[in-house]
């Protein structure tokens, strides 16, 4: 078996990045973590990438005098690493159009929410302040929108009585992180194509 070769982009804490970096321990799992991109230094995804013995890459937008240039070189940083798929997993920055053209459907992001609901920066607590009893996790195809891509896949989570923003948000990431292991399994095994927005697999 030829195992695929993910990049994943990171801000923050990078639990999703963990669990594929531990799938990928399996010599089962069809995909292999071979780099880490963040767009800042000094996070906890870049310590576990280096623990794991993963190169990693800080492409930073302040370093960058116009964001279409910023967006191209982490295009040029990525395309190094040769993916056949790229994983945004807690990636605070919007990919532009130079880096998507580089690498068309190719480019999945992991919301906490069931989009199209509570797209945005604060999925758990707009959740939680509608009042939904149901919220949960979505994998999409990244396009230029906000969390506006082609679904690839979603789980549900229960809303509990009196649950703060916080427990739900961590409720909903163990959903994540297992949905997304088994997604990124199933995109590099399966072919697929978008038809009107949903995704086909062959
Ligand atoms: C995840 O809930 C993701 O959906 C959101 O930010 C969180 C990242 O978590 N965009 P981590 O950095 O993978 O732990």
């Amino acid at each position: 078996m030829t195992r695929a070769r993910l990049v994943v982009l990171v801000s923050g804490a990078g639990t999703n990045l963990q669990a594929l970096i531990d799938a990928s321990k399996d010599p089962q799992y069809p995909a292999d973590v071979v780099a880490v991109g963040s767009d800042r230094p000094d996070i906890e995804a870049l310590a576990r990438a280096e623990e794991a013995g993963i190169p990693s890459f800080v492409t930073d937008v302040s370093q960058f005098q116009r964001r279409a240039q910023w967006d191209s070189s982490l295009a040029d940083h990525v395309a190094t690493f040769a993916p056949d798929l790229i994983v945004l997993a807690g990636f605070m920055k919007l990919n532009g159009p130079s880096f998507l053209a580089r690498f068309p459907d190719r480019v999945i992001n992991t919301h906490p929410a069931l989009l199209p609901s509570f797209p945005g920066m604060h999925g758990p607590r707009d959740a939680l302040q509608h009042g939904v009893t149901v919220t949960g996790c979505t994998i999409f195809l990244v396009d230029e929108g906000v969390d506006t891509g082609p679904i690839v896949a979603q789980a549900a989570v229960e809303v509990m009585p009196g649950d703060s923003e916080e427990a739900l948000h961590m409720r909903i990431k163990e959903k994540e992180r297992q949905l997304l292991v088994q997604t990124v399994a199933k995109m590099v095994t399966t072919p697929y194509h978008v038809v009107e927005r949903k995704v086909v697999w062959s």
